[in-house]
């Protein structure tokens, strides 16, 4: 009989990474904590749905866009691929990973907006904010920068202050400028849309103390609502990627508004895939489905208060339970790029197997919002001795007794039943342990139950009897049953290590195992050969990831301007051959006219003349020539067969050559006097 209550229906989610940049060990926490979890309930026969998405919109995705001439379309669509990538690779099972910025998540957006609207849960008034006069743009407090009011640190942040801590309004900075631009900002009022929050205030007095948070989480959320809630603005002015709000036009809805609303268009973007999922089904208030969200605690007030409020005020179900974790730190500290321990996903794969990670974070985390320590040493100790050193020790030290033993047959005896039932009633603490997040918990329960598997095979020693005459049934029995209770382990760790638990279906030649198949044994059955299942970390992968993280900072430094005058060391490009090199077609140019661009803060236009004809190029190269008329006359080299580049400012055809890590250390290269515009660089 099965432990297991009702088919549930589960849609769980993860935050959504913002796309604008690479998926770090700190996002794999959240990712890996979900999908174990989600992996454990389909294990157990539930239908649960995993939903994601790339968390596209919002002036910092339009701003990085421009910066790399390209368009937010094109980056967001650049990191969605390298995000998939990631995941998958980490084992990451999403049921569908999306983007905000789909036709699903305008539709939701306007609906629940227009609902909110017409329920008078939206108001308007006008805004004094900072503004751009040459960007064209208002300012958020993280592009404003200028002289601290408290302690007069320069260079801070429009919202607090790095060096002394205060905390002000943008206006309180003393010399403030745009840190896109460089300008002076201006104030200058604009018309902002409302979400009145307030109005949900005993809904989220009730709901957040019906179950759905943690304890602490909970508690926070008490502070915010007895000093009492605050209208949210939900509105920013063009230019801004996102959806522009119906009826409002140069309006749009703010990031944070759409983004969770990701969530549901995930959701309804799978369903048109998957006819026996219904939309209705799972978000209808009356809803009998359960929704989880898991998040870290930066992003809780979003969730726990936004979030059900947009929810209740649109008619749709709130979340079952909002599960928050707390922040990684590696080595003890947070992760820090110069230690190489800002270490992305891509990098880590690079070198590692990500079942390594996933075990070691299943092994350290727990229901609560405490931060998780990756300690690198502590990591392979950990890895090694249990998963290869206790779990995958067993299978291979039976293994090869039934294979040259039986040809391979597990034997029908049970010489130890008191072990493998010792197993099977295990099984309901362990799930209870998954069903609560307490992944430490069930770890350890598994760990406990290898310890006993390999202390029994240990004490019967079969590589000892298999030496003596007449004790080989004995040898049998004993690998039969070292197998049997390998397969209940594999099917416990299943949810963290779902190769290692396909490698080893393979092996015990079953189909994919489900929970409850931990209670039967196999008896009288053919194993296929034993291959290999984890190999122990060598250390020096560990090393070798650091380093690369390490150049990972160095190569992100050579795009992006140094601007402390360090000497950024680059390492060497892949060789080329000879025919690759020719393949470049480079001239000498005269620069002819150069000029600022309107709009952009780090280019300039040149117009140069290379022998037959003429060319524009956009070139990044503004910080170091604030005065481009000196460029005038000069000549440089230049890229005559690069495919053209459509920019917002015009199609860039080509480029100059130029050295330097950026900033005012950028230096243009010129030939030797004498050249001519048109000849070609050999
Ligand atoms: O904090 C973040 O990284 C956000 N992109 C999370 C969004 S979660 C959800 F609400 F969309
Ligand atoms: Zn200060």
């Amino acid at each position: 009989m099965s432990d297991i209550a009702a088919t549930r229906q589960i849609l769980v989610t993860s935050a959504l990474p913002y796309a604008n940049g690479s998926i770090h060990l700190g996002h794999m926490l959240e990712y890996i904590q979900t999908d174990i979890w989600v992996r454990f309930q389909k294990l157990r026969g539930h239908q649960a749905v995993y939903v994601c998405a790339d968390d596209a919109h919002g002036s910092a995705i339009m701003l990085r866009a421009e910066k790399e001439g390209i368009t937010s379309e094109q980056l967001i669509a650049n990191v969605h691929a390298e995000h998939s990538a990631d995941f998958a690779d980490f084992l990451v099972n999403f049921d569908n990973f999306y983007s905000t910025h789909s036709e699903e998540n305008r539709e939701l957006s306007e609906l629940i907006y227009t609902r909110l609207k017409e329920a008078g849960h939206i108001s308007t008034r006008s805004v004094t904010q900072y503004y751009d006069p040459e960007k064209g743009m208002f300012l958020a407090d993280r592009f404003i920068k200028g002289t601290c009011p408290k302690c007069a640190a320069e260079d801070q942040y429009g919202d607090n202050c790095e060096k002394c801590g205060a905390t002000y309004e943008p206006t309180e900075l003393k010399d403030p400028r745009s840190a896109i631009s460089g300008a002076t900002p201006v104030l200058k009022d604009s018309k902002h849309f409302f979400f009145r929050l307030q109005d949900f205030t005993d809904m989220l007095k009730q709901w957040t103390r019906s179950g759905a948070l943690q304890d602490a989480v909970a508690n926070k959320i008490a502070e915010w609502l007895d000093s009492g809630l605050q209208e949210w603005d939900i509105s920013r002015d063009a230019p801004y990627f996102g959806f522009e709000i119906p009826g409002e036009p140069g309006k749009y809805f703010y990031v944070w508004l759409d983004a969770p609303i990701g969530y549901m268009a995930s959701f309804k973007n799978l369903c048109s895939r998957r006819p026996e999922l219904s939309f209705d089904g799972f978000w209808n208030a009356d809803s009998s489905a359960e929704l989880y969200h898991f998040i870290g605690k930066d992003i809780v007030n979003f969730h726990t208060l936004f979030w059900p409020a947009m929810l209740e005020g649109a008619g749709f179900r709130k979340p079952t339970a909002v599960n928050v974790h707390g922040y990684l730190t590696v080595n003890g500290q947070k992760m820090s790029k110069s230690r190489g321990t800002f270490i992305k996903a891509r990098t880590y794969l690079d070198h590692l197997n990500p079942e390594y990670l996933r075990y070691y974070y299943a092994a350290k985390l727990g229901r609560g919002v405490e931060d998780l320590d990756l300690n690198l040493e502590d990591f392979v100790q950990k890895v090694n001795s249990d998963l290869v050193g206790k779990v995958v020790n067993i299978a291979s030290r039976c293994a090869g007794f039934i294979h040259k033993g039986n040809g391979g047959v597990m034997v029908e005896a049970n010489l130890a039943p008191e072990l493998s039932s010792a197993f099977v009633d295990a099984a309901p603490s362990i799930a209870d342990a998954y069903e609560k997040r307490d992944f430490s918990r069930a770890m350890r329960e598994i760990m406990a139950l290898a310890d006993k598997a390999n202390a029994w095979i240990a004490d019967k020693a079969p590589w000892a009897l298999n030496k003596q005459e007449g004790k080989q049934d004995e040898v049998q029995a004993i690998c039969a049953l070292g197998i049997n209770l390998f397969r209940q382990l594999v099917i416990f760790l299943k949810p963290v290590l779902p190769t290692l638990a396909a490698d080893a279906e393979a092996f015990l030649n079953v189909a994919p195992l489900r929970w409850d198949d931990h209670k039967a044994l196999l008896t009288n059955h053919q194993l296929n050969a034993f291959k290999p299942l984890l190999a122990r970390i060598e250390p020096a992968k560990i090393d070798a990831m650091i380093d690369a993280s390490r150049e990972d900072l160095a190569a992100a430094e050579s795009t992006a301007p140094a601007g402390n005058g360090e000497l950024v060391k680059e390492p060497l490009a892949e060789e080329i051959n000879f025919d690759a090199f020719a393949a470049v077609d480079l001239r000498v140019a005269l620069i002819e006219k150069c000029e600022f661009v309107e709009g952009a803060d780090k280019l300039l236009r040149l117009s140069l003349d290379i022998g037959d004809a003429k060319r524009n190029v956009f070139s990044g190269i503004k910080s170091a020539y604030p005065d481009p008329s000196k460029l005038e006359g000069r000549l440089t080299l230049y890229v005559a067969n690069l495919a053209p580049r459509k920019m917002k400012f015009g199609v860039s055809e080509g480029m100059v050559l130029a050295a330097g890590p950026g900033g005012e250390e950028i230096f243009l290269l010129s030939p030797d006097q004498g050249a001519k515009p048109g000849q070609r660089v050999k």
